[in-house]
């Protein structure tokens, strides 16, 4: 008897030994996984994780189950996560139920090993920009599955018809192709694959959900959309079309512009041709010279979308004084100014006076009417001798352009970055605070003439460019709000306020915040971008790296070498850091708003009346010092 109860009582000691061991090495290998996902996903926002620190109460977005033995759920929401996930990271977390890594820069292919963890409950990662195939296996114990707002393509995986736990499917916003496989899940409530590309019908078990779920598929159609024209209701596969002998009347259309489409394309290539024999190299016709430091880019023109019947119509906005046509802009030289975070710049001179910068937009996401009534307004705001006025633009399915005046010298980030080394002329602190002060004031006329609504988006410094006579001008206005994502490379997100990472809104107060930046980058002459050496990419987190330095010790060490040769105007650089510091304040609503930091800057100088700023401007925003 005695000796039973002894027995069991050893054994369960010894159980509870083994347990206990198996469980600090879980532990433990769910802190390796953890500490070697921070150290090789760059991330904006500090985590924290320290392994001095106790994993389960202290570390940043981290969750334990009750015992404390493992780790359960991850949630790291809008901490400007960038670059690929590698596998046996988070995937080594074989006990995570719930993983949240929305509303990042996350991009490249989500490893095989995180959707397949087999506790995984919920998976949210919409909001980032994840390519590549949903890869497979699927946990089979997964609830809510939110991929929303990334590039996803390949087929929506069959797979999930056998997630019978499944309640929440979110696709919308990727580019899924093929077709909706159909899903008798019982306890599937919310269901979204809208925007995508997929074709052929809906499935009779997913007719129950609303319009919305599946609109922005050109080709999908029955119940709750369109009916089918088809009688069958086979997916219509539309690179095959002999296979059908009906089509769409959607694959119809599709097919005669893309007919079309080859038929100018030839044409233009044998105009170009007769061009060329008649006079030689003087007129390069469509093609376009990549001129991109060093590297040697594909050749690319910016006419091939534009459709014949269209030719004429190039919109020009009121009162921009030129007078050319869509085939002239075609016809003339042009070379590659560089890849924007919407497109491709070009600078196309079309004759001895008349140079433009042509963008050429990859994808908006609005609808041609919408875009129209958009120009028009950007337009009426555009006017003003700070900001870089769009003259004329073209739309049409397959091109959108968008014509601006060209600015002769450059942009201000290749002034301060471009070209550091022997025969630079540095860019002198008079110039800084002019180009700063010209800058706030574009952006300041943006704010007030737009309205609450209306906000720039995209403020950085390869977005101030500059006239002749080196006066700084606001460009890119008006397109951040024409787009559905938010541009994720690292060279875009040094400029982001944190709540823009968060929500994915931009506000006044955000463009507040990326100007802060922007002055941070004059005075330090560095750029929040990833550095060129770190194969990382590492971006400078700008406003954390001069709070540092400044809260160690307040000296010169943050400003900028090529400035400290100047005399008498440290005091000014101090001021104007403080001005950049309180710019990029992490609460929105205590940034100060774009009027003020053009009243702050000009204050900088009060007594200067008329050095090299446009004098009768100064004078009015002066009026209030004494
Ligand atoms: C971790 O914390 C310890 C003590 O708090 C500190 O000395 C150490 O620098 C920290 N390590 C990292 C990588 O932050
Ligand atoms: C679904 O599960 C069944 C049974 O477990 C399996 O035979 C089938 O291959 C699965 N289907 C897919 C598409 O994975
Ligand atoms: C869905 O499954 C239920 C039971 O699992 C079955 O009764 C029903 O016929 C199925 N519906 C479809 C459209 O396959
Ligand atoms: C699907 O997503 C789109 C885009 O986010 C949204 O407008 C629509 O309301 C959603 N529909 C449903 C049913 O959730
Ligand atoms: C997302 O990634 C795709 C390719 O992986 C790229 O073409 C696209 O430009 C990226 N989108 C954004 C908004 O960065």
């Amino acid at each position: 008897m005695e000796n039973s109860i002894k027995h069991r009582l050893l054994s369960v000691a010894i159980f509870m030994l083994l347990n206990l061991h198996i469980t600090i090495a879980d532990l433990s290998s769910d802190t390796e996984a953890l500490l070697k996902f921070a150290s090789s996903v760059p991330h904006l926002r500090k985590l924290n994780w320290n392994s001095t620190l106790p994993i389960c109460s202290s570390w940043f977005g981290v969750k334990c189950n009750d015992a404390g033995t493992r780790v359960t759920a991850v949630h790291l929401p809008g901490v400007g996560l960038y670059g690929r996930i590698p596998p046996n990271t988070i995937g080594k977390l074989d006990a995570l139920k719930i993983l949240s890594l929305r509303s990042n820069f996350l991009t490249g292919n989500l490893p095989s090993d995180i959707p397949s963890i087999p506790s995984l409950q919920s998976l949210y990662l919409q909001h980032n920009n994840f390519s590549g195939n949903i890869p497979l296996p699927l946990s089979p114990k997964i609830t809510v599955l939110d991929l929303s707002f990334n590039s996803f393509s390949g087929n929506i995986p069959a797979a999930i018809k056998n997630l019978t736990r499944l309640t929440s499917l979110n696709l919308q916003f990727n580019s899924f192709s093929g077709a909706v496989p159909e899903l008798n899940l019982t306890r599937l409530r919310l269901l979204n694959v809208s925007y995508n590309t997929l074709t052929g019908s809906i499935p009779e078990s997913l007719q129950k959900f609303p319009v919305s779920a599946f609109e922005g598929n050109s080709f999908l159609c029955g119940q709750p959309l369109s009916l089918c024209s088809s009688s069958s209701s086979s997916p219509i596969s539309l690179p095959s079309p002999a296979k059908h002998k009906k089509l769409s009347t959607g694959a119809i259309i599709g097919i005669a512009i893309g007919g079309l489409f080859v038929l100018i394309l030839l044409a233009i290539f044998f105009v170009c041709c007769l061009k060329k024999k008649n006079d030689e190299d003087s007129v390069r016709s469509l093609k376009v010279k990549a001129v991109t430091a060093g590297k040697n880019e594909k050749s690319d023109d910016f006419g091939s979308g534009v459709q014949a019947a269209e030719k004429n119509k190039l919109v020009f906005l009121d009162g921009s004084g030129y007078n050319f046509d869509l085939e002239d802009l075609l016809r003339a030289s042009a070379e590659v100014l560089g890849k924007g975070s919407y497109g491709t710049a070009y600078k196309a001179i079309l004759d001895e006076e008349t140079t433009v910068v042509v963008k050429r937009i990859r994808e908006i996401g609005v609808a041609k009417k919408e875009f129209e009534q958009h120009m028009e307004f950007v337009g009426r705001i555009g006017k003003h001798p700070n900001i870089v006025p769009v003259c004329a633009y073209y739309f049409s399915k397959d091109e959108k352009l968008l014509v601006y005046e060209y600015m002769y010298s450059g942009s201000l980030s290749s002034l301060l970055h471009g070209n550091r080394g022997i025969g630079r002329t540095p860019l002198n602190w008079d110039s800084r605070v002019k180009i700063s002060l010209e800058s706030a004031k574009g952006i300041a006329h943006i704010h007030s003439e737009g309205g609450a609504k209306f906000n720039h988006g995209n403020i950085k410094s390869s977005n101030i460019l500059l006239t002749k006579h080196l006066e700084g001008c606001v460009s890119d206005l008006g397109l951040a709000p024409l787009m559905n994502f938010l541009p994720t490379k690292s060279r875009f997100v040094g400029y982001y306020a944190p709540e823009v990472i968060e929500t994915r809104k931009f506000t006044h107060k955000s463009d507040v915040y990326s100007f802060g930046v922007l002055l941070l980058e004059i005075l330090t002459g560095k750029a929040p971008l990833p550095l060129p050496s770190s194969s990382q990419e590492e971006v400078v987190d700008l406003p954390r790296w001069v709070r540092s330095v400044v809260r160690e010790e307040w000296t010169a060490e943050v400003f900028d070498v090529e400035l400290m040769k100047e005399q008498h105007v440290e005091e000014e650089m101090v001021q104007m850091l403080q001005i950049g510091l309180a710019c990029v304040t992490r609460v929105p609503d205590m940034r100060p708003s774009m009027e003020e930091v053009v009243r702050m800057i000009s204050d900088l100088r009060p007594s200067e009346s008329s050095d090299n700023r446009p004098s009768s401007e100064d004078n009015r925003s002066n009026v209030a010092t004494p």
